[in-house]
């Protein structure tokens, strides 16, 4: 490592789909009170992807506006992370290389462990930069969330990509040393190579994320980590926003804390924003809780961020960052925030519609119907080839 040399995120973007459901059109389908999407699991409606928009398109769309900024001279790697892949074998962030127009000096992979993925991409991307703090990383989070239609995990579907450059002397935010980390052998949610979309035991999950929470603070604890209360916010991985509430409740409690609701809303509420609207995007989840908080709190400059990064299987992380002098002149929160606002909504038999659609996979030419809104398209597939292009 490089001494005291100060390496994070540089740079954040996100994207998201062309259409929306909202959960009271949902309540209004399946007859649930829409008091149990709303304040139950804290959700207000979900992202759902055009035809023609995938993985890939949302990743390059966060992506872009990052190259543009800071040109590609310094970005010698791109680590794309992601549980729902579009390939076995090719790394998806391959596909952006080529859309964003790349250099060919840079190596590209793609990096799996459920919803846990992209803080693996964040953690691998600034050991890379100590290794050589000229280099920069292009980190990428994208996913799409999709459960069984009538599934109870089906409320907490969505979709989204987060793009974050990672550089020595970052502008937004510096990621601390030590990270606690924890992996446990465990069934809470999963997806066989043969289906689209996840199983999930949603009960399960919930306990092993509360179990996962434990271990990774218990084990940054023990490698000399902050205390509890020097974090002025917690960003947590959101398969819906009220479990980022009952997981920091759990921290609290396991940490002798009293139960204060007022500071716990103090702490977590600015990170749930973007969430609520969005829905479950797995690996972006943590990132967008990042670039809700950032983009709507008072000044936070000099103050400690707390992580917890979790995927089911089950790996989590808990790790720390300081909000940068000066990183306000940085945000995008204007583009995030027109990202989720200019989503057209869809009524039910629509996302229906969209969500039963798959294309037919006899390597015949099967052309996309031209519906995003966004900069980058999946054109179709031709050969059992997927082709994309600008919009
Ligand atoms: N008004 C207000 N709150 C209500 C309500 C109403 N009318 N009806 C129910 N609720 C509350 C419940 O009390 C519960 O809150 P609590 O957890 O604080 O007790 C919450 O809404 C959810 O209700 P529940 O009966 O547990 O819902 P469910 O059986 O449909 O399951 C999930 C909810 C989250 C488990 C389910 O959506 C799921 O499986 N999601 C996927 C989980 C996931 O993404 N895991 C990935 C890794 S973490």
């Amino acid at each position: 490592m490089s001494g005291n040399l100060s390496v994070g995120i540089h740079d954040l973007s996100f994207s998201t789909t062309r259409f929306v459901l909202t959960h009271a059109t949902l309540a209004a389908h399946n007859g649930t009170d829409i008091g149990k999407y709303h304040a139950g699991i804290g959700q207000r409606s979900m992202s759902v992807p055009a035809v023609d928009e995938d993985i890939v398109t949302m990743a390059a769309a966060a992506a872009a506006p990052i190259v543009a900024r800071h040109g590609t001279d310094r970005i010698r790697t791109i680590v794309f992370a992601t549980e729902t892949s579009v390939d076995q074998a090719k790394a998806a962030g391959i596909h952006v290389h080529s859309l964003l127009g790349m250099p060919s000096a840079t190596r590209t992979v793609e990096l799996k462990q459920a919803c846990y993925g992209g803080t693996a991409a964040l953690q691998f991307a600034i050991g890379i930069v100590h290794r050589d703090p000229s280099q920069q990383v292009l980190v990428i989070a994208s996913d799409v969330s999709k459960y069984e239609l009538d599934n109870p995990g089906e409320a907490t579907q969505g979709a989204a990509a987060v793009a974050m450059l990672v550089s020595a002397d970052p502008a937004l935010v510096r990621i601390e040393e030590p990270s606690g980390v924890f992996t446990a052998d465990i069934m809470d949610f999963w997806r066989p190579n043969y289906r689209a979309t996840a199983l999930v035991d949603g009960h399960e999950s919930i306990s092993a994320y509360l179990q996962a929470v434990e271990g990774a603070w218990k084990d940054y604890a023990e490698q000399g980590g902050r205390a509890l209360d020097e974090f002025r916010a917690f960003c947590y991985h959101q398969p819906f926003t009220k479990m980022a509430y009952k997981a920091h409740r759990h921290l609290l409690q396991n940490c002798g804390h009293e139960i204060d609701e007022a500071r716990i809303a103090r702490a977590i509420g600015l990170t749930t924003t973007y969430n609520a609207e969005i829905g479950n995007s797995y690996t972006a989840s943590v990132y967008l809780g990042l670039a809700a908080l950032l983009d709507n709190a008072d000044d936070l400059t000099d103050q400690a961020i707390g992580f917890l990064s979790y995927g089911s299987g089950s790996v989590a992380e808990f790790f720390g960052g300081t909000v940068v002098p000066g990183y306000r002149a940085r945000l995008r929160s204007g583009p995030h925030r027109e990202a989720i606002a200019r989503r057209q909504p869809v009524d039910y038999d629509r996302y229906r519609e969209l969500h039963e659609y798959s294309f037919p996979v006899d390597g015949g030419d099967h052309p996309a119907p031209k519906e995003t809104t966004g900069p980058y398209r999946l054109a179709g597939l031709s050969g059992h080839k997927r082709i994309y292009e600008p919009r």
